[in-house]
């Protein structure tokens, strides 16, 4: 008889964690779990704790025979695996408040996955996931990675080029939101919409909208074009669209297309927050304390309704319905991070896109597209193109690569100014950038 199947989840004392337990207790009859690991580091063994008694109560309370398992020894977890999941920040949330405060002090824009803070989180996360990769290949090579760490469409490239997983799917949750919310607006159940996606993780557009399989992308843009109907996230602060802009475009722009089509008034907003309330990760870092307190109290057993404070809506329902999808061979179709294959016209084979795919029990089959909108092409091969030269400065711990990076990056105005902001970060960042500041051998 076939075993349940082995999930391991590393970065497991995230607070996002109680929405992935949720998910599959869920879907439990389609999705036999038999052990839950959650891995993770000494400096979270504090929460890691804290969620995974959470996690017991909630599999107790559900009636389930999943086991779950609390470690910080990732190699004594992953062995035999069937899916693992990664959910970790390097560096923690104090890593992430510099990436987003060190780049306004050049009044550039200073986020978690795009700009000198993408670059930097990737700088960080890609040596940490390479090496998980090693110890995936050696212990479970069987087994499916699937990754939400951000910036994931740069992990998942940097897993594609510089490791020997190749079953790897990038995952993130802002598809969902757009569909969701898209369903809403249109005042229909989420069932009856969908929504052609392609192009890169946070730079994914909604090339057409349907709703029974009737095309209402105009009507969809008219109600996007109303002050009353904001698209946004809980991370990202929903300035209005230009109406005739977004006509223009024909197309959905994903939330943090703002960054790069809004760049000044996003701008004086994150200095705004950062003056007042405080960065994003300053904020969460607030929000993490009250649902870790929540999450202590013996008699919470579900995942509470607070964690919804949090950009991660719907994650775990990305991250479940891929599984299933993957395990069940249930071949539908779902937008994630995987090998472009020849599916958008402009970007290379070997790259990771994000766009709708079938998904197989041999992974994801994405949907072609060929050519992106003239309009949007130009943006999204560069932002690949920063991705490529970011993982390969990861790697390579190369400074000048680096630099190359940060000022092909279209948030970043000038080789100079990327220079400048490259030096403060790199020296900020040293403790969890050993490729950039450990001598090569000779
Ligand atoms: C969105 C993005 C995620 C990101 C999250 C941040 O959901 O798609 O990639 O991790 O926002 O949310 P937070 O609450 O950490 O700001």
């Amino acid at each position: 008889m076939k075993k349940g199947i082995k999930i391991v989840t590393i970065g497991g004392g995230s607070s996002y964690t109680p929405e992935l337990v949720e998910g599959f207790i869920k879907r439990y009859d389609e999705l036999p779990i038999s052990e839950l690991w959650l891995v993770d580091i000494p400096a979270g063994q504090e929460k890691l704790n804290i969620v995974g008694s959470l996690a017991k109560r909630m599999v107790e309370k559900a009636g389930l025979p999943i086991e779950v398992h609390l470690t910080l020894d990732r190699r004594e977890a992953l062995k035999d695996a069937d899916f693992v999941t990664t959910q970790f920040r390097v560096g923690l949330l104090d890593a992430r408040a510099k990436d987003e405060r060190i780049p306004l002090k050049y009044n550039v824009i200073g986020q978690e996955t795009n700009g000198p803070g993408g670059l930097f989180k990737g700088l960080r996360t890609i040596p940490v996931i390479l090496e998980i990769c090693k110890d995936i290949e050696e212990l479970c090579p069987d087994a499916w990675l699937v990754n939400f760490t951000n910036p994931a469409g740069m992990v998942t490239e940097a897993v594609l080029r510089y490791s020997n997983i190749k079953k790897v799917v990038g995952l993130c949750n802002v598809p969902v939101g757009i569909k969701m919310r898209t369903a809403e607006m249109l005042e229909v159940a989420p069932e009856r919409v969908n929504i052609d996606f392609a192009g890169l993780n946070h730079m994914v557009f909604g090339l057409n909208v349907y709703v029974d399989g009737v095309s209402v992308l105009g009507d969809v843009i008219e109600k996007m074009a109303d002050p009353e109907n904001s698209m946004s996230m809980k991370n990202i602060k929903a300035i209005d669209w230009e109406p005739d802009f977004l006509r223009g475009l024909n197309a959905i722009p994903c939330p943090y297309h703002r960054y790069y089509y809004k760049t000044s008034e996003m701008l004086e907003e994150e200095m705004r927050a950062a003056n007042e309330e405080g960065t994003r990760a300053e904020v969460v870092k607030q929000v993490e304390k009250e649902l870790f307190e929540l999450y202590k109290d013996q008699n919470l057993a579900i995942k509470p309704p607070q964690l919804e404070q949090r950009g991660g809506a719907y994650y775990s329902d990305a991250a479940c319905n891929l599984i299933n999808s993957i395990y069940n061979d249930r071949r539908d179709i779902q937008p994630v991070n995987t090998r472009n294959n020849g599916a958008i016209a402009n970007i290379a084979d070997d790259s990771a896109v994000e766009i709708n795919c079938i998904i197989t029990k041999e992974g994801p089959k994405p949907i072609s597209v060929g050519e992106l909108p003239v309009a949007v092409q130009g943006l999204v091969q560069q932002i690949k193109s920063f991705e490529r030269v970011a993982a390969e400065a990861a790697v390579t711990g190369d400074y000048n690569t680096a630099l190359l990076a940060m000022t092909i990056n279209p948030l970043v105005p000038s080789d100079t100014i990327a220079k400048q902001i490259l030096d403060d970060m790199l020296e900020a960042h040293k403790e969890y950038l050993p490729q950039f500041f450990t001598a090569v051998e000779a």
